[in-house]
């Protein structure tokens, strides 16, 4: 909750004008206009229209979004002949109606993936003739119904490890490590104007990065080409450094493909295990000191996440060229997945809108870097 007297003093803020997302200031949209896309990341309650609040920010702020689960495999593609694509239509038609850019998340991922797609009809490990087909008709049939709607596709997610080699998950461990180009050359084939995308978090450590980098030059070697690299960015206060972010951005512009800031969320709370990844099997035990303002985020803590939010956007701003779209994974703190993850029931605050839906001190050093 915002105290009382922050709250009042941001309400006569608002009241005269003063503040952006009040009406005095520019939206994060307009004040990124000529640098790139603002994307959020949408839940299910936004998506079917029952947040009404929740989408009038993104309506106000955002001209790009992504669907945070529903067009996982899991949610999209639940058993070997059954599609639900009702929630997924709903948002390709919310997007529509206010012209954003609509990115579909995502594609070949290890995780939210049912078990039956790694297994035979009896329960033994699928062979890589069975996965890849697969594969390719899961790509076409979703891909497909979207084919000219969703702009962007996350084909694939996390096929690295942290230190640069490849992810020994069910998809390498079956089908080899061609698995990445079939999943780039089955997406081409579905839709050949979408941008597709290669995502995963931690890319701005030096070896994943280099990684990335040799990945992308190695399939267009083999003809295939990639259009964007996405960094996930789940970060916290003190990670990652700036110089390690900005040495990474550089070499991902150098390859000419496009560099796009996926699911932004900057965490203030402590992270004692040092671990700076977003594996959502990553699991920790319920601990109280892990959820030191159940209440609300002290004043210092505030300004401390609106100086890293700063310091981040005015790289960005700085890169406006290569970067072309930075998406923020939720609306308001009170929805983001750090509430649950690595811990559950944490109260965490690492968006740019707090749980009463009123932009923060991160939002305005947000369009501070802007100018
Ligand atoms: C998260 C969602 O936000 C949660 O609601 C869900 O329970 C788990 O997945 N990397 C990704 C995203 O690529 O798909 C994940 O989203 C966060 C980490």
């Amino acid at each position: 909750m915002r105290k009382p007297l922050y709250h009042a003093a941001w309400m006569l803020c608002c009241l005269i004008g003063m503040m952006p997302a009040c009406g005095g200031g520019p939206t994060l949209k307009q004040a990124y206009e000529k640098d790139f896309l603002i994307g959020a990341a949408l839940n299910l309650d936004q998506i079917e229209g029952r947040d009404t609040r929740a989408l009038a920010l993104v309506e106000e702020h955002f001209n790009s979004i992504t669907p945070e689960n529903i067009l996982k495999w899991e949610a999209v593609h639940p058993e070997p002949d059954r599609y639900h694509f009702e929630p997924a239509d709903r948002f390709v038609a919310l997007g529509e109606k206010n012209g954003m850019y609509l990115v579909g998340h995502t594609l070949v991922w290890q995780a939210q993936t049912p078990r039956w797609v790694f297994e035979d009809g009896s329960g033994k490990p699928a062979d890589r003739v069975l996965l890849l087909e697969r594969m390719r008709s899961h790509i076409r049939t979703v891909m497909g119904r979207y084919k000219g709607r969703i702009h962007a596709w996350d084909v694939v997610n996390e096929a690295l490890d942290d230190d640069g080699s490849m992810r020994k998950s069910p998809w390498f461990n079956i089908i080899g490590e061609d698995y990445v180009r079939k999943a780039f050359e089955f997406a081409r084939e579905a839709d050949p104007d979408a941008e597709l995308i290669y995502n995963d978090y931690n890319l701005w450590k030096p070896e994943k990065a280099a990684a990335v980098v040799r990945l992308i030059e190695g399939l267009r070697a083999a003809g295939v080409a990639v259009d964007g690299i996405g960094e996930q960015a789940h970060w916290g206060l003190d990670y990652p450094p700036l110089d390690d972010l900005e040495s990474s951005l550089r070499a991902f512009a150098s390859t000419g493909v496009k560099v796009m800031i996926t699911e932004m969320d900057v965490s203030p709370l402590p992270n004692p295990w040092n671990y700076t990844g977003a594996d959502i099997m990553f699991n920790v035990e319920i601990q109280k000191k892990l959820n030191p303002y159940p209440e609300a985020l002290p004043d210092s803590m505030q300004q401390k996440l609106a100086a890293r939010y700063g310091e981040f956007f005015a790289l960005f701003h700085k890169y406006g060229g290569p970067v072309s779209r930075v998406t923020l994974w939720g609306v308001n703190d009170g929805q983001s997945w750090l509430n649950h993850w690595p811990m559950r029931g944490r109260t965490n605050y690492p968006l740019l809108f707090d749980r009463n839906y009123a932009p923060k001190p991160a939002f305005d050093a947000v369009i501070r870097a802007a100018r």
